[in-house]
Formats: structure tokens, sequence, C-alpha cells
């Protein structure tokens, strides 16, 4: 598929976006999905209000608000950020996450409209997350513990996305912490989580009182060493985006070792399974990964000349088609759009809707059609 083609089949997708979101969104007054059961969006307000995935559904409305101007998505987005202030007022509740949380809603909230308060939300949020740096290990803490200190060590891939909220907090603020924060623990990931062969470590253990190497974990993924798909997503665009945030031909570099590991390891169908180092006779599949390595390799190709900017656009577009064509439900009766997700290869439930999988798959569509509002 040449650019052009590229560019007429996201147009189609579009369409089909705006026709089925419109619908959904105007049915899903006050929640906040995580998932959908028989076809209809769950409410996590009242299950998890400081769940890790509470912000994409508003980052979905924005992308929709911003591509028809159409004020049910703006009023969809602002009811989820007014409800993640009981999240933002409960310390328990913080965590590295509250990048993906906050960019979606506050961020992005104050980026179109340009609301004070929104702006206040995200810098609160930003300042919760630089105060999870260690400065021994350079690296910030991941997850909370029940307060026995037991993962103040942890760090994990997927904080590379969370990094862009520091980013803009030092744009918004002139303050070099923010930067130096972020970049300090972009070093530390290439380093410790990036593996000489492009692949990426889900979990790495540091002493959080010297900053030691401890040991790596398989986390979300099949084993230790193994290769998790949406971390090695998360590597991929992160680093994309610390490239883009910063200038460092370093992050370029990285992030495009991930992304040849990654092309490499796309099976003969391009369907995702959920780590690259399952069992031969596993079938477990993880779309969310796909949607997200998608967005990654859009943008990878946007920041590099020619032959490369085609390699990665083509990969792209390779995960999108078999995506809206295997997966993809179209049904204006059914909430979710993207189907087969997977949490983790060892929870007891996969192949599910997930809403980042939606959440991505359209931001990576309006990429190719140039509707999308910058999130990251
Ligand atoms: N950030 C957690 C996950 O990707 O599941």
């Amino acid at each position: 598929m040449n650019r052009r083609e590229a560019s007429d089949w996201a147009q189609q997708v579009s369409r089909r976006i705006k026709e089925k979101v419109g619908v959904v969104a105007a049915r899903s007054q006050g929640i906040i999905p995580f998932t959908s059961v028989e076809g209809r969006f769950d409410d996590w307000t009242d299950k998890n209000l400081c769940w890790w995935t509470n912000g994409f559904w508003a980052g979905e409305m924005w992308q929709l608000y911003n591509a028809t101007k159409d004020p049910l998505y703006l009023e969809r987005a602002q009811e989820i950020e007014k409800k993640l202030d009981g999240n933002l007022m409960n310390a328990g509740g913080l965590d590295h996450d509250n990048g993906f949380k906050w960019l979606l809603t506050a961020a992005a909230d104050y980026r179109i409209t340009g609301s004070k308060e929104s702006r206040n939300r995200a810098l609160l949020a930003a300042d919760n997350l630089a105060g999870r740096f260690n400065p021994a290990g350079r690296f910030i803490r991941a997850w909370n513990d029940g307060g026995d200190g037991s993962r103040a060590g942890w760090a994990i891939i997927d904080c590379m996305m969370n990094l862009p909220l520091l980013y803009w907090a030092y744009r918004e603020t002139k303050d070099p912490r923010y930067l130096q924060i972020a970049t300090l623990h972009a070093d530390t990931a290439e380093r410790f989580f990036i593996r000489e062969d492009g692949s990426a470590n889900h979990i790495v253990e540091f002493n959080p009182a010297t900053g030691e190497f401890v040991r790596t974990y398989g986390g979300q993924g099949y084993g230790e060493g193994s290769s998790w798909t949406r971390g090695q997503s998360w590597a991929l665009y992160g680093f994309t985006l610390s490239y883009l945030h910063t200038g460092e031909a370093k992050y370029l570099n990285t992030a495009k070792r991930v992304a040849n590991y990654f092309i490499a390891n796309i099976p003969e169908n391009g369907l995702i399974p959920v780590d690259f180092r399952q069992p031969l006779d596993c079938a477990l599949e993880d779309s969310t990964a796909a949607a997200i390595a998608s967005c990654g390799l859009l943008e990878l190709s946007r920041q590099l000349p020619e032959p490369e900017s085609t390699l990665y656009h083509r990969a792209a577009l390779r995960l999108l088609t078999t995506l809206e064509r295997e997966r993809c439900n179209w049904d204006l009766a059914c909430d979710h759009i993207v189907e087969k997700g997977t949490g983790a290869f060892h929870d007891e439930r996969h192949e599910y809707p997930i809403i980042y999988g939606d959440y991505y798959f359209v931001e990576a569509v309006w990429k190719l059609t140039g509707e999308e509002s910058f999130m990251w």
C-alpha cells in the first residue's frame, strides 16, 4: 500500500469510526469504560477510580472532538476529567501512570480549550510523578505496594509513555527538573530494559537504597527473559516520544532498534501474540500491542528520511489493516471497536476488548488522516 492508498484507506476507516463512536458516546454518559460486557461498556468509576486505563475513553473523546468539533465529545471527556479529581486527591491511588491518566484528560483539555483548571490538574499530576524519582537508581518508581516498600525498587518499561507528562510540565513551567527526571529515567531504561537484540524487559528491580541493579521479571509477559509484546510497543512508542521531546539522537536509535526487532517478529498473519517468546503452540493474542506499535511506527516514520520512513510506515499499515480486517467490530449495537486484547499472559482472562486498544487504533488512524490531537 503506497502513501496515497494508505491515506484513502484511513479516510474510509475514519468515517466508520465517527459513525460508530458518535452513537456509542451518545449512550455512554458518565462512564469510564475498561472493557465491554456483551457489547456494552462497563464503568470503573466505582470499581476502581484510580485504575491506570481511566483516561483512555476521555482521550478518544478528545480525538473525536478534534476531528468533528461536536460538543458531545467535549462533554464526555470533561466529565471523566472531573471524576478523576477523586484520584488526584487520593495519594495511594497515584502512581507512575499519572501520565496515561492526565495527559489524555487534563493536559488534553488545557491544550485544546486553554482551561487553567485543567492545567493545574496536569501540573499536580506531573509533580506527583516527578516525586516518584529515585535519585540513587535514576529511575521512576512504577507501582505502589501495601506500604512495606516491596516495590520501591521496581521500574517498568510502560513508564516511557508517562514521561511526556514531565516533558509537558517542563515546557509549561521552564523548570528543568521535569526534563532532568524524564531523561535520567529514559537513560536508565535504555541501559537496563533494552536488550542487545532490541527486545525489552518488562520489569527491572533496583535496590531502592543504593540504586544497584537487582534483577528482571517477566511481568505481564510469558516469563523472565521473554518479550511481552505490549511492553515492546511501549518501548517503541516511548523512545520515539523521548526523541521527539528532546531531539536526542540516542533515543531515536533506541526506538529504531526496538522497532526493527518488533517488525522482525510480526507473525505471517499480521496478528500480534501476547509475548513474542510464548510457546509456539500458544496462539494467545494481544491486539492492543498492535494498535500501540502502529502509533509508534507512524510517529517514528515521521522523524526519519527515506527510505527508512517508508519502511516503518508500511509496517504500521500492515498492522492496522490487519486489525481493521480481522479484529474491528463495526456493529453500532456494540460499544467497543477492537477485539482480542489481553492484559497479561498469566491472567485468567484473555482476548477481550480493552479500552486502550480502541484509543490507540483511533489515534493511529487519525495520524494517517491528519485529524490527530497530539496527546503525548
Ligand atoms: N501499563 C500497564 C499495561 O500495559 O498493562
